[in-house]
């Protein structure tokens, strides 16, 4: 049976594209993808992958019909890739244990308010870590605290910069998250 799912993306976009692309054609069905800030390239990529791409502000997120909004794509599962809102409780509760996060950092180090993208990275390198990785867990009412479904690790070396550990971060993003969200889904089906 197909599972519809909404993508919520931030920035760029890579994984957003990434997950597009690996569930053409299979009964992983990406409908729609809801973007908070309309400077950001995921709306290109949409636009480019034929997608709809809706972008919201902060006043429609909190709201009834931004629930509705999800409701009428018949959204089973919300996959957050790099989506830097907190998830409001009401949205958790309609989706509960359905909404998956990407965090680019081994949790429970470097999760948290403000630990997003380049200053997990660069935290990492100040604090001269020897490896950090990527981790893929469920939404809960806390930051970054939800039950951890999948973590992979990558090394770091005296060399590295935040910008050398982000694509490091992406290389793992991009070939583990699509396999991670279809065996979850899968694994809800059983
Ligand atoms: C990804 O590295 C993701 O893990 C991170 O933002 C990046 C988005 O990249 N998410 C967070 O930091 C969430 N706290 P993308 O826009 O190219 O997919």
């Amino acid at each position: 049976m197909t599972q519809n799912i909404a993508i919520f993306a931030s920035g760029s976009g890579s994984n957003a594209e990434n997950i597009i692309k690996t569930f053409q054609g299979t009964h992983y069905a990406v409908k729609v993808v809801f973007c908070n800030n309309p400077k950001a390239f995921v709306i290109d990529r949409c636009k480019k992958l034929n997608l709809p791409c809706e972008v919201f502000d902060r006043h429609i997120f909190e709201t009834e019909a931004f629930l509705e909004r999800l409701t009428s794509y018949e959204i089973d599962y919300i996959i957050l890739a790099g989506f830097l809102w907190k998830i409001h409780s009401s949205l958790i509760r309609a989706f509960e244990n359905k909404i998956i996060n990407i965090h680019p950092s081994l949790l429970p180090k470097y999760g948290g308010k403000g630990m997003f993208g380049h200053h997990v990275h660069q935290a990492v390198i100040d604090n001269h870590e020897k490896e950090t990785g990527i981790t893929i867990h469920l939404v809960n009412e806390e930051y970054d605290k939800g039950k951890i479904i999948f973590q992979a690790k990558c090394a770091v070396s005296d060399s590295d910069t935040a910008d050398s550990v982000a694509t490091k971060i992406h290389q793992l993003e991009h070939s583990h998250f699509p396999k991670v969200i279809a065996e979850y889904i899968d694994s809800q089906r059983e």
